[in-house]
């Protein structure tokens, strides 16, 4: 949506489909295009569904892409070859949303920590891995008797520190911030974005932040993008987002923080099971027109295309012509 000078990761018209069981298409990500420079963390935002964890892994090639162009560092993302893709892995790393899916409970710290090191010789022998991993420990919070521990023996604030140590083993330059903080406490999830920030400002790195709702990006992020069935209807500078919503769903998404109660998270689950069968059934039109209090008939027919309303404030909506 934007043109920078340099961007590291430059992505247009991005789509990824998928095809269902019974043939129908899932569009996960339909038209997306966003920019981030380095040093930047862009958030990215939306109900749970609408295909931000689809959008965030064919940016980074871990799926292939349907239609569009992912541009890292100025080169295609979908057409590295076998022996570019390795030095690639080293600079691109993924920081999951569930540490306790994504870390194996039965291995220990230190072996978690060293894959990467291994993998890509980053230690000249035991002795030395071991002090990176004890370096990479302090560097999160834990401590150096951590290592030699099994993941089950952690909590959940831990096995994410544990999983940014894993990251960081290969010193990489952008990572992907997969809804990090969204399965720990609330208690927690403060910390963990503290740590992501102090990290990213020692060792200049590069975010792309997922979260489902706005108020977790809020903190960490310097632009904000916000998805809908698998389109950005809004992308702006993040105290702009804050103060000026523009589109009609960013502007419900606000009002709807925080979401805590019991009766509209299960309003939430019916929203997503909707949210499905649009992505399969959807025509023209905004993504957003049947939920949207201010559709009119051409909301319901033709797409809107992005209009800048702000300096560095962009937002697909046919309200803003
Ligand atoms: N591997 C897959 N195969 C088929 N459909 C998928 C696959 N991954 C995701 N989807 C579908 O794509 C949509 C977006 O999913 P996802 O990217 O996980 O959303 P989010 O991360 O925002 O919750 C959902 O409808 C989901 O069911
Ligand atoms: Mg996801």
């Amino acid at each position: 949506m934007e043109t920078e000078n340099h961007p590291l990761l430059e992505v247009s018209h991005l789509k990824k489909y998928f095809q269902t069981k019974n043939k129908s298409v899932i569009k996960a990500v339909d038209d997306v295009s966003f920019t981030i420079s380095q040093g930047e963390t862009l958030g990215l935002v939306g109900e749970s569904g609408c295909g931000k964890t689809t959008c965030g892994r064919t940016c980074i090639g871990l799926y292939p892409k349907t239609d569009g162009q992912v541009l890292y560092r100025g080169k295609d993302v979908h057409a590295i070859g076998e022996r570019q893709r390795k030095a690639f892995t080293k600079q691109v790393q993924v920081i999951f949303q569930d540490p306790y899916s994504s870390l194996d409970p039965k291995m220990r710290v230190q072996d978690i920590v060293a894959e990467g090191i291994l993998s890509h010789n980053l230690a000249p022998d035991r002795a030395a891995r071991q002090e990176m991993v004890a370096t990479l420990l302090e560097q999160v919070g834990l401590r150096q008797e951590h290592a030699t521990r099994y993941v089950h023996e952690f909590s959940g604030g831990q096995r994410q520190r544990i999983g940014i140590a894993r990251a960081l083993a290969v010193d990489p330059e952008f990572i992907l911030c997969d809804e990090p903080i969204s399965a720990l406490d609330v208690s927690i999830q403060a910390q963990i974005v503290n740590l992501l920030q102090q990290l990213q400002e020692q060792r200049g790195l590069t975010y792309l932040f997922i979260a489902h709702d706005l108020a977790m990006v809020r903190h960490i992020s310097n632009r904000v993008a916000v998805m809908y069935l698998g389109r950005l209807v809004e992308l702006s500078e993040t105290e702009e987002l804050y103060s000026h919503p523009a589109h009609p769903y960013t502007q419900a998404l606000l009002a709807a923080i925080p979401i805590a109660d019991p009766l509209a998270e299960r309003q939430r689950q019916r929203q997503i099971l909707a949210g499905e069968a649009i992505l399969q059934a959807r025509g023209e039109g905004c993504v957003f027109a049947g939920r949207c209090p201010r559709a009119t008939q051409r909301c319901r027919q033709e797409t809107p295309s992005v209009r800048q309303v702000a300096p560095h404030h962009f937002v697909a909506c046919h309200l803003y012509d």
